[in-house]
């Protein structure tokens, strides 16, 4: 396959290497834990990985809190080992993204500890501070269950510094040129290593200015074409995906301007779930139609859970209000805007909804990211800090902590409850079971990998007249690989679905379903009558 534009043919694996395997026995994951298991990855058939961030940190917030852009957290192993890892992922075919956090540091990173220090000091300017805590009242808090403001008092210096995340994550100040510069030499360390392109962590909000919301400034679009422009020019081919959790119509920006390769989709997300519990595809369309098709060399990036917990930033207040009742019954399911559960307790651990839910994710216009564990269906566990009960580790096998480590204590423990527990949900277990959703999982993605037209085709929704019903078509003239069009039709409801397409644009041809090779009557007819099982999905190939 062309390795031009290589990321929209990209099958993404969020991993997050604290909790995949422990190769030193410390009690934390690690490179060398990484690079034993890394022959699972390419059994599972992904193709490129997001590797969540491994830097020097307090881990106050996973490690999106930095103390050290230059480095490896020893508890992770070496920078040595690191490249190790790049090296053996290359070796296997597989791209390496890291998460690169533009917008703030750690408060024990030694910039910040030196800019608090005093109101003179050379680093001081490289945070945002101020004597009041008024100004930039238009931004909106996202961490709403812990921050009461946007500004922290430093009694130090008697003065307020900006943070949009935690207080222990000062926000970097953008006006200051040498910020600027700094954060494009951390790339350059990185990507002179060789890694493939960075997930660029909380984009939209580089820039502060009064009478603002505080995202998308025009400031912090044109630092952004610096940072493309510095890759083009010094490391071309490789790419950065945006974390920017908004509308479409605010995210192509960073998308057509020369910026980003690829971006979040976070609308349809939330919608995905919606439309399997509403049996309805109202909700699915109506985003799909705000969702500009993208060029050649442009890429959407869908998912359907990710190390965060489930964001309802980009629903209406109603639609809020729907998903928190249907998906977090218990109040601690629900965090800031959010729902922290992982994929199979949402679905009730219920394999035809997953499977559905997984067969739109890679057939839907996009590139697909799967949250490591997800694979497997693992559990979670809501009454942890924060996050991290979608961030237990990787359940490998029923040997102690799952065969994660051979530490006595473990950095996070793993998941043991009944359903969920590693007694039960893990990789050994799944690669031996055919029926196992990772063997559905891996099939899906084996048949997507043969099929050109799921990364780079267009898309068309059809309308038939059962709503229950959600069908699209994806075409691509000339693949390189695969079909020229296939129909994707998907029953929402929890029961048997009639459904009469118009077929008429195909001409008299039999189609296969590429999921499981059997054949199906001749398409032309502007009657298609077909009958889905509840929760039943085709992609009808030609
Ligand atoms: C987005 C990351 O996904 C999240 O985990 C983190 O807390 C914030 N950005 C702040 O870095």
């Amino acid at each position: 396959m062309s390795s031009n534009h290589w990321y929209k043919d990209a099958v993404f694996y969020e991993l997050n290497l604290r909790a995949f395997a422990d190769g030193n026995g410390d009690g934390h994951g690690d490179f060398i834990g990484l690079i034993e298991r890394m022959d699972y990855l390419v059994e599972l058939g992904v193709t490129a990985i997001w590797l969540m961030p491994f830097y020097p940190s307090p881990l106050k917030d996973n490690g999106y809190d930095i103390s050290d852009f230059y480095n490896i957290d020893p508890a992770y192993g070496t920078l040595d080992d690191f490249k190790r890892a790049l090296a053996e992922f290359h070796k296997r075919g597989i791209r390496v993204t890291v998460d690169l956090v533009v917008n703030h540091t750690s408060d024990q990173h030694p910039w910040f500890i030196e800019s608090r220090s005093s109101k003179d000091n050379p680093k001081r300017d490289w945070y945002v501070w101020s004597d009041t805590d008024q100004k930039y009242q238009g931004t909106r808090i996202i961490f709403v269950d812990t921050e009461p403001s946007n500004w922290t008092l430093d009694p130090l210096t008697g003065e307020y510094f900006w943070h949009r995340f935690y207080k222990e994550q000062p926000d970097l100040n953008y006006d200051n040129p040498e910020v600027q510069a700094e954060m494009l030499n951390i790339m350059r360390f990185w990507l002179k290593l060789g890694i493939d392109g960075f997930r660029v962590d909380a984009v939209p909000y580089l820039f502060e200015r009064e009478g603002q919301n505080g995202e998308n400034l025009p400031e912090t679009h044109a630092y952004i074409k610096q940072m493309r422009a510095m890759m083009d020019r010094e490391f071309p081919g490789t790419i950065m995906l945006a974390e920017a959790n908004q509308w479409p119509k605010d995210l192509m920006p960073y998308l057509q301007g020369g910026e980003f390769h690829m971006g979040f989709h976070f609308p349809l997300m939330p919608r995905l779930f919606m439309a399997v519990r509403q049996h309805n595809r109202r909700e699915l369309i109506n985003i799909l139609n705000e969702t500009p098709m993208l060029p050649e060399d442009l890429q959407w990036c869908i998912f359907l859970r990710n190390h965060d917990e489930l964001t309802l930033e980009m629903v209406t207040e109603e639609q809020r209000q729907w998903m928190w009742k249907e998906y977090a019954p218990d109040p601690r399911m629900k965090l800031n805007l959010g729902i922290r559960r992982r994929l199979a307790p949402l679905l009730d651990n219920d394999r035809r909804r997953i499977d559905l839910l997984n067969a739109l994710l890679f057939s839907l216009p996009g590139t697909p990211i799967l949250y490591y564990g997800d694979e497997i269906g693992m559990g979670d566990d809501i009454w942890r800090y924060d996050r991290n009960g979608v961030r237990t580790p990787l359940q490998w096998d029923t040997s102690k902590h799952a065969g994660f480590s051979t530490a006595d204590k473990i950095v996070e423990e793993v998941i043991t409850d009944e359903v969920y527990g590693f007694h039960r949900v893990n990789v050994a277990a799944a690669r031996q079971d055919a029926g196992s959703l990772f063997n559905a999982i891996r099939h899906q993605i084996s048949v997507r990998k043969q099929h050109q037209i799921f990364g780079r085709g267009d898309f068309q929704i059809l309308y038939p007249a059962n709503e229950a019903i959600f069908a699209f078509e994806r075409f691509l003239e000339k693949p390189e690989l695969g079909a020229t069009r296939v129909l994707v039709v998907a029953n929402l409801a929890d029961s048997e679905q009639e459904v009469v397409l118009d077929t008429s644009a195909y001409g008299n041809v039999a189609p296969i379903d590429l999921l499981t090779g059997q054949v199906y009557p001749n398409l032309g007819s502007d009657t298609y009558t077909l009958r889905l099982p509840a929760y039943g999905y085709i992609w009808l190939g030609v």
